[in-house]
C-alpha cells in the first residue's frame, strides 16, 4: 500500500475490521480513483480473511463521511468515449457490489456527509447506521450535475427502498435525514453521534446470529418488488413532475426514471448495466459541462477572501445595523438574525420602524411544513432583534448597512451624522443599487472603511451580494464585508465602482434590448419564448413588470446617462407609468395580473394603449431573437472584464446565475460564449452591427479571437 494512504483498516475484534475513510490533507473524503484503487486493495484481503464476522466502513472526518467522487477528476476526462463511460460504470458497480458478496456482514456507519458516489458505496453495504450528527444526509446530488448514479446507485436503491422512494430520491437529487433514511428501510438503525461504530459492531453480531442479511442479499439481486399497475402509474406521475420541473432543458432526471422504470424486472446485475448505458448518453454532454462548471464556479466563491493579499486578515463582525425598515432593510435584518447575529434595524418612523420589525420576525418565525409563523422560533430569535429609531444605537455595531430611500444626499446626511459616533473600527455600508459608491464617500473622513453591500431583492431567496470597492476602500475591509456575507448564508462578489456595479449593469442592455424588439414589432410573446427557451426564469417583458416599470425607468437612467452610444431611453416605459401601470405591484404593467393566482396574463388592451411606440409585426426567427436578445448582454460583459470591474469571467458567470437566474445549465454567460466559440458569436454580430453601438465589437472580443484564446483562458 502507497504511504500517504487514503484507507485504513483496523480489527478492534479479532472477527471484526474496521475500513476508514481518511484522505490525507483534505477536508473532505472524496472517490478518486487512487482511493477507489485502496479500497479494491483492501477488499482483496478482506475477503480472504476466514474468520471474520463483518467488515464496518467508516469515516475518519469529523462530519463527513464521503462526499461523493472526485469531480475535478471528472472534469478532466469528459471527452471520453461512450464505450469508455460504460467502462467507467461497471469498474464502479463491480468494486462496490462485492460489498453485498462479501464472506461476512458489511456496514456502513455514517456520520456527516454521505452523497453521491459515497452514498452508492453505503448502499452496496449489507446495513447501514446513520448517526444524529448535525450534518449528517444522505443523498444522490448527481441531477445536480447533469448525471445520475452510474455506481449502482439507482438499481440497489430501487431494489432497498423501494421505486417510489428511489425515483424520488434520485430524480430530485434531495438528500434525507436519519430519520427519512430509516423510515424508508434505507438506515436500519439512527444511533446518537459518536456511537454508530458501537452500534455496526452489534449489528453485525445480531446479524450473524439472524441470517437476515443472506435473505436481504437474495431479494436485492432479483428484479423490483411492484405490481404492473403501481409501475404504470408511477412512471407516468413521474414523468409529468420532471417534465413540469425541468422543462426540457435538464435532461438527467427524465433519463434517471427510464433507468429505473425499464429494469424493475431485471436482475440486478443486468439493471447495472441499463444504468451504465443510461449514464452514457449524459456523462460529457453540454449540461453535463455547464452544471460542473456551475459546481466548481461555486467551489471557487466559497474559497474566495475576495483579496488576493493573503496578509490581509478579515474582521469578525458580531453585530449589525441595519438603517431603512424597508423592503430590503427588513430582508437584510432577517438574514442576519437567521444567521444568529445580533441586528439592530432603525426606520425614522415608529410606524415604518414597526412595520419592518413585525417583518422581519414574519420571515425568521416561517415554517415551510406549516406554512405559518412558529412560536417556537419567535421565542428564539425574538432576542437577536432591536428594533430602534435612535442613531446612537445603531452606531455601536461593527457594521452598518444603510438601506434607506435611494438618494444620494439624504444618504450622504446620514453618513455625515453618523460617521462621528462610529469606533474606529467599524465598517459602514450601504445597500444602494445606483449610486457610485465612490460618490458617495466623498466626504467622508474614513473613506476606506466605506464599501458598498449589494443584496438582492428578495434577500430572502436571492444568494448573490455584490461587495462593491469604491476608489479608497481598504482591502481589510473588502475582506471583512466577503467574510461577512459568507457568514450570513450568502455568496459575495467583489465589483469594482461603476454604474450598474455587475449585474444590473449587465441586465439593463438585455431588458432594453427587448423594448427595441417591441417598437419594432415583435409580439411580446415571442421575446418572452425565446428568452425562457433560452432557460431565463421568465421573460425580460414580465421581469420589467416585476421590477417595476417606474424602478426600472429610475435605473435606466444611471445606464443611459453613462453608456448614451449603446442603452437610449424607450418612450414605452413612460407610457405605462403615464397610464399608471407600473407593473405587477398596480396590479397591470404590460401584462394584466387581475386574476385569482395573480398570474402575468397577455392584456389585449396594451396594443392600443402603445399603439404609437409599437412597429407593425415583423418576422424574426429564434435564432436570430436570441441573437439580438443576448448578445448585448455579451457584449457589456466583454467590457466589464476590459475595464476591470470584476477580477475574472467566472465572477459574472456566478453573478448572473445567483443574482438574475441565468440558466444554470449554459454554465454562465462567458461559459456559454465559450462553449459555442467566440468566431460563431463573431458571426452571428456580423448582421448586427448596423443596429448601433450596443452590438459593435469589443477590443477584448477581437483580442480573443486573434489569440484564438478563451474567455476562462484568459484568467483563473
Ligand atoms: P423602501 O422604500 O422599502 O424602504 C426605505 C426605508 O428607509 C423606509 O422605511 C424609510 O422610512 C426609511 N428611511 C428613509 N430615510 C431614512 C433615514 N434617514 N433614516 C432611517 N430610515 C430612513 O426601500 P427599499 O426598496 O428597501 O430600498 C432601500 C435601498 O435598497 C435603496 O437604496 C435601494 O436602491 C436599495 N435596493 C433596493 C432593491 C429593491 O429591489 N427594492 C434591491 C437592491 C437594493
Amino acid at each position: 500500500m502507497s504511504q500517504a494512504a487514503s484507507l485504513k483498516v483496523t480489527t478492534p475484534h479479532s472477527d471484526i475490521a474496521v475500513l476508514t475513510f481518511d484522505m490525507p490533507g483534505k477536508g473532505a473524503n472524496v472517490l478518486s480513483r487512487g482511493v477507489l484503487d485502496e479500497l479494491s486493495e483492501h477488499l482483496d484481503y478482506l475477503e480472504k480473511q476466514k474468520d471474520l464476522a463483518g467488515l464496518v466502513i467508516t469515516s475518519g472526518k469529523p462530519g463527513t463521511f464521503i462526499a461523493g467522487a472526485d469531480l475535478r477528476e471528472f472534469a478532466t476526462s469528459l471527452d471520453i468515449s461512450q464505450q469508455q463511460i460504460i467502462d467507467l460504470c461497471r469498474r464502479g458497480q463491480k468494486l462496490f457490489g462485492r460489498l453485498s458478496q462479501c464472506p461476512f456482514v458489511t456496514v456502513a456507519a455514517i456520520e456527516g456527509v454521505c452523497l453521491g458516489g459515497g452514498a452508492e458505496l453505503a448502499i452496496w453495504c449489507d446495513r447501514r447506521i446513520l448517526s444524529r450528527h448535525a450534518k449528517t444526509e444522505f443523498g444522490f446530488p448527481e441531477v445536480k450535475l447533469g448525471l445520475f448514479p452510474g455506481w449502482g446507485g439507482t438499481a440497489r436503491a430501487s431494489r432497498i427502498v423501494g421505486l417510489g422512494n428511489a425515483v424520488e430520491m434520485i430524480t430530485s437529487g434531495d438528500s434525507i435525514s436519519p430519520e427519512t433514511a430509516y423510515a424508508m428501510g434505507l438506515a436500519s438503525q439512527v444511533t446518537a453521534p459518536e456511537s454508530s461504530l458501537d452500534a455496526a459492531i452489534q449489528m453485525i453480531r445480531i446479524e450473524q446470529q439472524r441470517g437476515d442479511y443472506l435473505r436481504d442479499r437474495q431479494k436485492w439481486s432479483g428484479p423490483v418488488d411492484i405490481s404492473p399497475v403501481e409501475l404504470g402509474f408511477l412512471g407516468a406521475t413521474a414523468s409529468g413532475y420532471i417534465q413540469s420541473q425541468t422543462k426540457g432543458h435538464y435532461p438527467a432526471p427524465l433519463a434517471a426514471l427510464e433507468v429505473m422504470v425499464e429494469s424493475t424486472g431485471d436482475d440486478i446485475d443486468t439493471a447495472c448495466k441499463r444504468e451504465a448505458e443510461g449514464m452514457a448518453a449524459l456523462f460529457g454532454s453540454p449540461v453535463n459541462a455547464a452544471l460542473l462548471n456551475v459546481f466548481f464556479l461555486t467551489d471557487r466563491n466559497k474559497k474566495d477572501r475576495g483579496v488576493s493579499d493573503e496578509k490581509i486578515k478579515s474582521e469578525e463582525i458580531g453585530s449589525v445595523s441595519v438603517i431603512g425598515a424597508g423592503i430590503m432593510g427588513a430582508g437584510i435584518t432577517a438574514a442576519n438574525v437567521k444567521r444568529d447575529i445580533l441586528a439592530t434595524i432603525s426606520d425614522v418612523t415608529t410606524e415604518a420602524l414597526a412595520s419592518g420589525v413585525r417583518n422581519v420576525l414574519e420571515e425568521v418565525s416561517y415554517n415551510k411544513q406549516t406554512r405559518g409563523a412558529d412560536p417556537e422560533r419567535i421565542v428564539q430569535y425574538a432576542p437577536l432583534v432591536n428594533g430602534t429609531t435612535s442613531e446612537d444605537e445603531v452606531v455601536k455595531s461593527d457594521l452598518i448597512i444603510e438601506a434607506i430611500v435611494e438618494n444620494a444626499d439624504i444618504k450622504k446626511n446620514l453618513f455625515a451624522r453618523l460617521e462621528p459616533k462610529l469606533r474606529e473600527d467599524t465598517i459602514l455600508a450601504s445597500n444602494t443599487s445606483t449610486i457610485p459608491i465612490t460618490q458617495l464617500a466623498a466626504d467622508l473622513a474614513h473613506p476606506e472603511r466605506f464599501c458598498g453591500i449589494h443584496f438582492f431583492n428578495p434577500v430572502r431567496r436571492m444568494k448573490l451580494v455584490e461587495v462593491i470597492r469604491g476608489e479608497q476602500t481598504s482591502d481589510q475591509t473588502v475582506a471583512s464585508a466577503v467574510a461577512y456575507v459568507k457568514r450570513i448564508g450568502k455568496a459575495p462578489i467583489v465589483v469594482n465602482d461603476g454604474p450598474g456595479f455587475l449585474v444590473n449593469r449587465l441586465l439593463l442592455p438585455y431588458m432594453h434590448e427587448s423594448l427595441e424588439l417591441l417598437s419594432e414589432g415583435v409580439p411580446i410573446a415571442q421575446i418572452e419564448r425565446t428568452a425562457k427557451r433560452f432557460g431565463m426564469p421568465m421573460g425580460p417583458i414580465e421581469l420589467y413588470d416585476m421590477v417595476g416599470i417606474d424602478t426600472a425607468t429610475f435605473a435606466g437612467r444611471t445606464m443611459w446617462e453613462a453608456f448614451p452610444d449603446r442603452i437610449k431611453s424607450s418612450p414605452i416605459l413612460p407610457a405605462l407609468v403615464k397610464l399608471g401601470r407600473l407593473g405587477r405591484k398596480s396590479g397591470a404593467g404590460f401584462f394584466n395580473y387581475q386574476n385569482r393566482k395573480k398570474r402575468a396574463q397577455p392584456d389585449p388592451q396594451l396594443g392600443s394603449l402603445l399603439k404609437e411606440y409599437i412597429g407593425s409585426s415583423i418576422d424574426i426567427d429564434h435564432e436570430q431573437l436570441t441573437a439580438r436578445l443576448f448578445l448585448p448582454m455579451f457584449l457589456e460583459a466583454t467590457r466589464v472584464l476590459e475595464e476591470g470591474i470584476v477580477r475574472d469571467p467566472r465572477d459574472i458567470d456566478l453573478g448572473l446565475i445567483f443574482g438574475l437566474g441565468f440558466p444554470p445549465f449554459k454554465g454562465g454567460l462567458m461559459f456559454w460564449a465559450d462553449q459555442i466559440g467566440v468566431n460563431k458569436i463573431q458571426k452571428m454580430l456580423a448582421p448586427l452591427e448596423d443596429l448601433g453601438g450596443r452590438f459593435q465589437t469589443t477590443e477584448l472580443l477581437n483580442r480573443i479571437i486573434v489569440e484564438k484564446k478563451t474567455f476562462y483562458g484568459i484568467s483563473g
